[in-house]
């Protein structure tokens, strides 16, 4: 991570994981290990019951509160859809745009971009989500894929909103499964997302970007991935349930030497 030019964030994704009730006991035992002094960003990403709960608990915190995803549409007949300014009103500041596991049920890099649009016309932060399968990998295929989902998922946002977004780089090989990338595999791509940022709005706007990797990222392995230095944050899974895992790597993430 490259502190000197942007922002380091540690973003949970909880998934289908955790009731209203499970939400408030969670919160209560990471506001109490909350490590003191300067942070990065915190981000959690939770379930769309669980929000109101949450940003309650976080109130008096600086950890930001997001949803898993959002509807592009403001408002109108999509039943069982939440729009990005019903989010904003519940207290979100954060939404995961384009996760893998709803790419894999049918989300296209068209729906990606108008999600992502309606998120930044209300002011949300989106986490757009990119990563490739173990077979495009294994086709030597990875950077041409990303580059695609990042051009086709920011197509259209303009220079002055593209500081807003976020970009999760997930090999979908990675997810859930326990095995991480290794930091140099991490590396070689996100510095490649930046690359193509660079090309599509400038070095000023792509040195600003914060681009995390997420991937059975752990309490054992964050600190070796947030010190890569294009590698500014991470978004996790499986060990953002759990107070104590998160709370160490977000201690991964606070280390001064990076
Ligand atoms: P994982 O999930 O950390 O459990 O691999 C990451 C994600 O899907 O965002």
């Amino acid at each position: 991570m490259n502190r000197k030019y942007r922002k380091t964030v540690i973003a949970g994704n909880w998934k289908m994981n955790k009731t209203p009730s499970e939400t408030k006991a969670f919160m209560t035992a990471l506001k109490a290990t909350m490590p003191k002094g300067r942070w990065c960003d915190v981000v959690l990403c939770v379930p769309a019951v669980d929000i109101t709960t949450a940003v309650r608990a976080m109130r008096e915190t600086r950890i930001g509160i997001g949803a898993e995803n959002v509807h592009a549409m403001e408002s109108g007949a999509y039943t069982g859809e939440i729009s990005a300014p019903m989010l904003v009103d519940a207290g979100c500041k954060y939404v995961i745009i384009g996760h893998s596991e709803r790419r894999a049920m049918g989300e296209t890099d068209n729906d990606v971009n108008a999600k992502v649009k309606a998120a930044i016309a209300a002011e949300l932060n989106p986490i757009m989500c990119c990563g490739e399968s173990l077979e495009q990998r294994e086709q030597g295929i990875t950077d041409e894929w990303i580059a695609m989902q990042i051009k086709a998922g920011l197509n259209g946002v303009p220079e002055d909103k593209i500081r807003k977004v976020i970009i999760a780089y997930e090999p979908i090989w990675a997810i859930g499964t326990g095995k991480t990338a290794t930091p140099e595999q991490a590396e070689e791509v996100c510095e490649n997302i930046r690359a193509v940022i660079r090309k599509l709005y400038g070095a000023k706007i792509a040195r600003a970007i914060s681009i995390l990797y997420g991937g059975s990222m752990n309490d054992k392995n964050a600190f070796d991935l947030l010190a890569k230095p294009d590698i500014d944050g991470g978004l996790i899974g499986g060990a953002s349930l759990v107070p104590e895992k998160f709370i160490k790597i977000i201690e991964a993430a606070n280390q001064p030497q990076m």
